[in-house]
């Protein structure tokens, strides 16, 4: 089985369910966040403060371009990783992409406390959200499939994911 691969906007918990559905299927599970701060022995918002914003896209295309070959692996990517087009394409030929969608409803609620995510230090923050939503969102739109998480708990978003490999790899 290819990779499983989660995309989307930022606190829609790509990485709690990612673990979870890693868990359920007995497969690894890899954080692209993870691994760069792992790799570069400095957290993400330092990585954009000391060396800004297009440092980090090259680490994180490196590192998701290394390990999107890999099988029965759940990859939890960063929210901003999919607008990076050439990167998108590999994803979306070589893994089952998974777009987990939320309402900016519940991204507002679930996004109060942005001090770990740089991208949204920038003036106000729902304005911020709804700008980076517009941009981003037909994007994540090409996924394989897209899950609405809204309202829904872990085990509930992981049984529909469950269900989707059931059915088969699109590719
Ligand atoms: C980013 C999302 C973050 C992290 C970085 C940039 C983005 O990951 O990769 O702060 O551009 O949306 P999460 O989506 O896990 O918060």
């Amino acid at each position: 089985m290819n990779a499983i691969v989660l995309i989307g906007f930022m606190g829609v918990g790509k990485s709690t369910i990612g673990e979870a559905l890693a868990r359920r299927l007995s497969y690894d599970f890899l954080d692209s966040d993870t691994i760069i701060e792992d790799r570069t022995g400095i957290n993400i918002p330092d990585i954009f403060k000391s060396h800004g914003e297009e440092y980090f896209r090259g680490l994180e295309y490196e590192v998701i371009r290394d390990i999107v070959g890999r099988s029965r692996v759940v990859i939890s990517t960063g929210g901003g990783a999919i607008m990076n087009e050439r990167l998108f394409g590999l994803l979306l030929s070589r893994a089952l992409v998974i777009h987990l969608e939320a309402t900016k409803e519940t991204l507002y609620s679930r996004l109060e406390e942005p001090s770990s995510r740089p991208m949204l230090h920038h003036g106000n923050l729902r304005e911020r959200i709804d700008e980076l939503y517009e941009l981003r969102h037909p994007t994540y739109m090409r996924a394989h499939y897209s899950i609405k998480i809204d309202g829904k708990d872990v085990e509930e978003i992981v049984g529909e994911i469950l269900e989707l490999v059931k059915r088969g790899d699109p590719l």
